[in-house]
């Protein structure tokens, strides 16, 4: 279903910007559009793409490293020109200089067409997490415990897993004209429900979303084992 909404996408609008997200949620999308370029239904030559996030310490050629994930997942799969891919760089340790680096290729590219996400247990989209605050613009990020033990699964121990990242902003991500979020399995139940039935609130990031008017949620039934129908007396 995900596939489709960014194969519409680019067939509609062939330099269309596709904002990327990584984690396992979106591995299927990514092999499904593969599948599509190599059957001859989809041209990537002219898209344009930027992702949510990367840890800072690790580089492209890390294997944990976002970048790498994108190449591995989809890249290296389809035709698309690289100098029309961008990710944060995870080796620059001048925060701001980085920050600013990307805000200003967000901004050059024009805003984000569609937006992938997915989300964290602990209700963050990109690496936006909890916290007193919604952070319009990228930023450089103290990864929570929570996400830390999450992410753990694709490192040899927890230990390995950074401690910072850099990621988007909430702005960078509310200003796509059209945001798609997978979300999977009972362990993001509390946060899709979170999500969409508690009040806007930055130690629920995700929850912003419901403040954008083309926003569509993607779960199975067990991400979704929280949030009961409305009944006729709510
Ligand atoms: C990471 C990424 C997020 C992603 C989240 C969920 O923390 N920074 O962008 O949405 O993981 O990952 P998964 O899809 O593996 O559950």
């Amino acid at each position: 279903m995900v596939a489709n909404m960014i194969a519409a996408q680019v067939l509609l609008k062939p330099d269309s910007v596709l904002g990327l997200a990584t984690g396992s949620s979106p591995i299927g999308v990514y092999a499904d559009l593969i599948d599509r370029y190599q059957k001859g239904e989809l041209d990537f030559t002219q898209v344009r793409t930027v992702n949510l996030d990367e840890y800072i310490g690790l580089g492209a050629d890390h294997p944990q490293s976002y970048a790498w994930y994108m190449r591995h997942n989809l890249f290296d799969h389809i035709r698309i020109d690289r100098s029309n891919t961008h990710i944060p760089n995870g080796l620059e340790t001048d925060c701001q200089k980085e920050c600013k680096r990307y805000d200003r290729i967000i901004r050059s590219l024009g805003g984000v067409d569609l937006q992938l996400l997915g989300i964290g247990p602990n209700g963050h989209i990109g690496f936006n997490e909890p916290c007193g605050e919604f952070v319009r613009g990228t930023h450089c990020v103290d990864l929570s415990d929570a996400t830390i033990s999450a992410n753990a699964r694709f490192f040899e121990s927890p230990d390995q897993v950074p401690r910072q990242a850099y990621t988007m902003g909430i702005m960078g991500i509310l200003q796509a004209k059209r945001i798609v979020m997978i979300a999977m399995g009972r362990g993001k139940a509390q946060a899709v429900r979170d999500m969409i039935c508690g009040p806007v609130h930055p130690e629920v990031p995700a929850s912003i979303l419901q403040l954008h008017s083309d926003f569509i949620l993607v779960a199975d039934e067990e991400a979704l084992s929280l949030v009961h129908p409305v009944s006729e007396d709510d």
